[in-house]
């Protein structure tokens, strides 16, 4: 019990700490990295949509856990964004170093709506998950559109 105490207590000092202590060994590191937190990211928020979209059956509980995992990745994948990292295997377009206080907004303006996707998911009601996904999605698609290659 201690022991997982621990972990968890770990788990979350590395997600407030590591965006702003970042450091990859090569540009490629940190493309993978921000890739892969975003891969992952999407898979949970995936699977919010499928209980919004009623594809699968409404489970608070599920519904909660999954928007606190997209909630906490979606603290990890901006570190990636270095300089230097805009080159390689990568679907970002260059305004993303072009245009960093519009980039920079866009993942403020997610955080918040994240956070309140996962008081509507803990809520329990369908229809607060539903309006707080599609707000959410909003800013996935606003950002990609300007940011993201098709
Ligand atoms: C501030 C901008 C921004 C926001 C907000 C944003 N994304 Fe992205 N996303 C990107 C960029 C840029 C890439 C391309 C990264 C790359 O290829 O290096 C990307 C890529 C992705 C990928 C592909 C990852 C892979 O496998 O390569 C997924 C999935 C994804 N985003 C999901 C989401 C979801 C879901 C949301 C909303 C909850 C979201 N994104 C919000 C900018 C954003």
């Amino acid at each position: 019990m201690k022991h997982l105490a621990l972990a968890t207590l770990a788990a979350a000092t590395l997600f407030t700490a590591l965006p702003a202590a970042a450091q990859f060994q090569k540009p490629e590191d940190a493309i993978k990295y921000r890739r892969s937190a975003l891969f992952v990211m999407g898979q949970h928020f995936g699977r919010i949509g499928a209980m919004a979209q009623g594809k699968v059956p409404f489970d608070a509980a599920a519904a909660a856990a999954n928007a606190d995992v997209v909630a906490s990745m979606a603290k990890l994948p901006w570190a990636g964004f270095g300089p230097g990292t805009d080159s390689g295997d990568t679907n970002a377009l260059p305004e993303v170093w072009l245009e960093t206080e519009k980039f920079k907004g866009g993942q403020q303006k997610m955080q918040e709506e994240l956070a309140k996707l996962a008081t509507a998911a803990k809520s329990g009601n369908l229809d607060q998950l539903k309006a707080a996904f599609g707000d959410a999605g909003k800013t996935c698609k606003g950002c990609h559109e300007h940011f993201k290659k098709k």
